[in-house]
């Protein structure tokens, strides 16, 4: 609270990283301009977000799939060669791995000390209906020595150990969500300025809320436990809302109050979304912000990873919801 009284609200984040620098887990000022380097891409993504239906580029990128078997949207691809290529530049980053890509992808910088994950657009299927989409990130401290290339250990450390992680939404306006594991902090993007500045400083999500976040359409296949919870959701008319763009889906239930749940399917029996760039990501946000985040069984973050692109299910939202829908899966 004390640190939040001198960033008060109309701070850039820029200002706000300077500022936090100190507070930083390794205070070199790397990780900050890592963390610029991120914000100025998603600026470049915005832009091209907002031009889309004018520049041809909605619609699918006719390259096929990507290595999740999804058509890759023209977006998707924008995007991913947009934050590769400011991360390159950044010079902060020794490698990548991104949804789009099946591999590391290293940039050459191999004195740098950082690696990132990234979902470099997320909720692809909503790009050519106006509907809000975002990116999220994911931010380690390399594990190999600096100077030689990174490799996949570097990459499966597993989500206790990310320094850094956030998404942004570009939604009814385009906002930053931020941890660097303390404490979360929302910036609303003022076109004019160009500039992110701090309009949710210290968010917290609420311990219960309303609102309860799946793709029903899938119920029958959820396991037993899940269904009974989200029939009591309906019993007590809690109200049903999803966007089907995971970042959208959990700002609202951040900001609300709310649970998110993504099970586990007869077609995905590992659930859909990965671990590595959108499920540790939102978890570190939601933990920070007070919130809770488990694949059924134990903690998101503490899901001992074993390869790039796995996949988890993921129940994530106010901690009071998610403990009680814990406490069905015991007794069911
Ligand atoms: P992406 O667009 O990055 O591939 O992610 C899609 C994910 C996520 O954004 C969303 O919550 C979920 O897919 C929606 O899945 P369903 O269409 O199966 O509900
Ligand atoms: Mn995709
Ligand atoms: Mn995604
Ligand atoms: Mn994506």
């Amino acid at each position: 609270a004390l640190a939040n009284l001198a960033l008060p609200v109309g701070t850039t984040l820029d200002r706000y990283i300077m500022q936090r620098q100190t507070a930083f887990p390794y205070a070199t000022g790397e990780l900050s301009q890592l963390l610029r380097d991120m914000a100025l891409a998603s600026k470049i993504i915005n832009r091209e977000i907002n031009r889309a239906g004018l520049m041809d580029i909605t619609g699918s990128a006719g390259s096929g799939n990507n290595v999740q078997g999804e058509t890759q949207q023209k977006l998707d691809v924008v995007a991913n060669i947009r934050f590769i290529r400011a991360l390159k530049n950044g010079g902060e980053v020794c490698a990548l791995i991104s949804e789009e890509d099946e591999d590391i992808i290293h940039t050459g910088n191999d004195n740098a000390k950082y690696v990132v994950a990234i979902d470099p657009l997320d909720g692809s299927s909503n790009i050519d209906v106006n509907v809000s989409i975002g990116t999220i990130f994911s931010i380690y401290r390399r594990i190999t020595p600096v100077g030689s290339k990174a490799t996949l250990a570097d990459f499966l450390q597993g989500g206790d150990q990310q320094v850094a992680a956030g998404y942004i939404l570009y939604g009814s306006s385009t906002i930053l969500v931020l941890t660097t594991g303390e404490g979360v902090s929302g910036f609303t993007y003022d076109n004019s300025l160009g500039e992110y500045i701090l309009s949710h400083p210290n968010l917290r999500q609420p311990r219960a809320g309303q609102i309860f976040s799946c793709n029903d359409g899938n119920e029958a296949d959820y396991p037993i436990p899940v269904q009974a919870y989200l029939r009591q959701c309906k019993q007590q008319r809690l109200t049903g809302r999803y966007i089907g763009s995971l970042v959208a889906d959990f700002h609202r239930n951040l900001i609300k109050g709310g649970i998110y749940l993504y099970p586990q399917t007869a077609r995905l029996p590992e659930g859909k979304l990965r671990l590595l760039y959108e499920c540790y990501p939102m978890a570190f946000i939601a933990e920070q912000a007070g919130g809770r985040a488990c694949n059924g069984e134990q903690r998101i973050l503490a899901i001992a990873p074993t390869s790039l692109h796995q996949r988890s299910p993921l129940f994530i939202g106010s901690s009071d919801m998610i403990n009680q829908l814990n406490g069905m899966s015991l007794n069911g």
